[in-house]
């Protein structure tokens, strides 16, 4: 008998709907460009999700419509219940670039959110937790140093860290390790994955990159463009946790292979 304790669950049964959007298109006005056409997808508590497409499929556009920064052309976006209407605070998002304020301290530009929100004192009060996030991502010693003395790799992991400090139930990810180089990028990817568990957060990321997708997610939606659509979803029935090791088993090299060949099909990346 295996009496070993197992911290895989495969398999685990779905949390309840926190996304989901029905038949939601959206073509810019400006140039008539259709940028989705009829997505639809549904998006459980704790699970983690990735899009994945060649650029201009309009994985942007979805990001910036879930989050309430544009509205759909067509279609319904639910979010915890409710048609999302506007911004909302219950999101934390993350884009490509660190956009951290150069004349703010690493600390000073996490506690911003919460200074926005809930004012200066409370922004004081979130220091102590400022402090134990970037301890977290491995920026213990940094909390007062300007970003310009911050690697780029430091100036993502201080952003991060600035998404985590509200809290936020939806992490919205956009390309946010991209610019990172490979070593940086697969640490990143685990220090996600761990917060994720640790807040039974729901993660959304657009990603490029076939392998980032694939050892963080749960479903990836394959995108294709003109207009762009979601073409096919894949599920990775990796155990987790997942490591860093797995990127090196045959089930994850296939499922990546199976992710490129319908990427390749007769589109660019
Ligand atoms: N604000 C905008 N106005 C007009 N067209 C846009 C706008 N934003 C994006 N597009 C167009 O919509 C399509 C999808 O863009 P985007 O969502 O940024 O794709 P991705 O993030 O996959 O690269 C592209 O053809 C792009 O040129
Ligand atoms: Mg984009």
């Amino acid at each position: 008998m295996n009496t070993e304790p197992s911290s895989e669950i495969i398999g685990a049964p779905l949390g309840a709907p926190v996304y989901e959007l029905a038949n939601v298109s959206k073509t810019y006005a400006r140039n008539r460009v259709v940028a989705l056409q009829d997505v639809n997808l549904t998006l459980h508590k704790g699970s983690f999700s990735s899009v994945i497409g060649s650029s201009g499929c309009g994985k942007s556009t979805l990001l910036k419509i879930m989050a309430g920064l544009i509205p759909p052309t067509k279609g319904r976006v639910i979010l915890q219940g409710q048609p999302v209407k506007g911004a909302r605070r219950d999101i934390g998002m993350m884009f490509q670039q660190a956009t951290l304020f150069p004349w703010k301290t690493a600390v000073e530009n996490i506690v911003l959110p919460i200074e926005i929100r809930d004012g200066k004192a409370a922004a004081m009060k979130a220091f102590d937790k400022a402090h134990d996030l970037l301890d977290v991502v491995g920026l213990k010693g940094f909390e007062n140093v300007y970003p310009n003395e911050l690697s780029g790799g430091m100036a993502q992991r201080a952003s991060i860290c600035r998404m985590l400090i509200t809290e936020p139930a939806i992490l919205l990810l956009d390309e946010p390790f991209s610019a990172l180089d490979e070593l940086s990028r697969d640490m990143m990817n685990m220090e996600l994955q761990r917060i994720c568990r640790e807040q039974d957060a729901t993660a959304f990321l657009v990603t490029h990159s076939i392998q980032e997708a694939v050892i963080l997610s749960d479903d990836i939606y394959v995108m294709k463009p003109r207009p762009g659509r979601v073409a096919e979803i894949i599920d990775v029935d990796l155990p987790r946790p997942r490591t860093l090791n797995m990127m090196t088993t045959p089930k994850f090299g296939a499922i990546v292979d199976r992710i490129r060949r319908l990427l390749d099909k007769g589109e660019d990346m």
